[in-house]
């Protein structure tokens, strides 16, 4: 087996120089647990950011790649087959929206959704009617409609010039979204509960609002829950958690365990707004994902993870709120169910950096943001020890500062 370094070195010689990895190197995993070339264990509350909601090498989903990669991975969308359709059924029940499009990423479910906005609006209202509205400090990807939305300067800069029809308004300000919204305006997008963004909440007047000016000048109400769908919240949409229904809805990361696969979920009005050659994609939901995609959601349903979500979820909620109270290093715990955040008064990454010393797999986001997206299985003790290792990790800062 080769050595950390080598495979360090390796990537630093070849690879563009796109990522800022953590020093280690994963071998294998189990459940909620990883292993890296030492066979060293580590508790993994980040999931692949978002992926892994079951965790690592779960059996049913082990046994259907193994079934399935035997017999059919891939026949593009030119020929049909058995797990397409049945995944887009599945998922427009649990939504209550009409016809699905597969993806094989987020930033491509995005851009999807945003062409069949544009088709719709262009058909309610004429070229003109191509305008987008999105939120300061949201994430939507990295492609170039998808960047276009996304309300961060660091991603966007040196990649101008973007679609120039999106205008930004702030989250949570009402007045600024019924000044931004008119008839020109084809699809209002924002992620109910932003991700990347350092897990900051929609309120749900706002999520109101959205949907009010998106009906009152035919817009689309997109909602992007990439990050946030699919059971992370406690729901298994975070839309039904606000009680706001968008038109479309982009979903990707936990959906097929793994294996790369995102979608665009439409009502009716909108879905229709397409035709036959207008978008497409060679990869996107073959029979080995789909098939998969649809065990998940079997999963998910029958282990009941989605109770476990919200109740280990709250657990965490309330051992982070006690750092809070008791340590001047963090201010503010925000989020639910499986995708929360500790924001703290120092930098997040040495918190990170340092816990994997301790066997702890944490994120940073925004700076200061400790973000924790654990895979669905997570139990209360996992949850106890990451509370430990954050404690001390504070502590150890606090000693180091004084
Ligand atoms: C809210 C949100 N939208 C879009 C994306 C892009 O998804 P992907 O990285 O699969 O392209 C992400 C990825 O983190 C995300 O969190």
């Amino acid at each position: 087996m080769k050595t950390f370094e080598q495979i360090a070195e390796l990537e630093k010689k070849y690879l563009l120089g796109t990522y800022n990895r953590y020093p280690l190197a994963l071998t294998r995993g189990k459940g909620v647990f990883l292993y890296d070339l030492d066979d060293k264990r580590y508790l993994d509350f980040v999931s692949g950011l978002g992926v892994n909601a079951l965790g690592h090498a779960h059996p049913r989903i082990v046994k259907t790649i193994r079934e399935q990669a035997g017999k059919l991975i891939h026949v593009s969308n030119l020929y049909y087959h058995e797990y397409q359709g049945a995944l887009a059924e599945k998922l427009c029940t649990l939504s209550g929206l009409s016809r699905a499009f597969f993806s094989n990423s987020g930033t491509e479910a995005i851009e999807g959704s945003i062409k069949l906005a544009r088709l719709a609006g262009h058909r309610a209202g004429g070229e003109v009617k191509c305008r987008l509205v999105a939120l300061q400090g949201s994430y939507h990807g990295r492609t170039f409609g998808a960047l276009s939305l996304t309300g961060q300067e660091k991603h966007r800069k040196g990649f101008e010039p973007l679609l120039e029809e999106v205008t930004f308004v702030e989250q949570n300000d009402v007045e600024g979204l019924r000044a931004a919204v008119n008839d020109n305006t084809c699809a209002i997008v924002l992620e109910p509960i932003f991700g990347e963004g350092g897990i900051y909440e929609c309120s749900v007047e706002f999520l109101r609002e959205c949907r009010a000016a998106a009906d009152r000048h035919r817009a689309a109400l997109i909602f992007d829950e990439i990050q946030c769908g699919l059971g992370r919240t406690g729901t298994m949409f975070a839309f039904q958690g606000f009680g706001v229904t968008p038109d479309i809805v982009a979903i990707a990361k936990p959906i097929a365990a793994g294996l790369p696969l995102g979608a665009f979920i439409a009502k009716e009005e909108f879905a229709n707004a397409i035709a036959p050659g207008q978008h497409g994609t060679t990869f996107g939901g073959g029979p080995l994902a789909c098939r998969v995609a649809l065990e998940f959601l079997a999963i998910v349903e029958e282990d009941k993870l989605l109770d476990n979500v919200n109740v280990v979820g709250a657990y965490l909620q309330q051992e982070l709120k006690m750092i809070v109270e008791k340590s001047a290093a963090a201010k503010e715990v925000r989020g639910r169910g499986f995708i929360q955040g500790i924001n703290l008064e120092i930098p997040a990454r040495p918190i990170v950096d340092e816990a994997l010393a301790e066997g702890v797999l944490f994120n940073s986001t925004q700076d200061t943001v400790v973000r924790f997206l654990p895979p669905f299985l997570l139990e209360e003790k996992h949850v106890d020890k990451g509370i430990r290792v954050l404690k001390k990790l504070l502590r150890k800062k606090r000693k180091a500062a004084a």
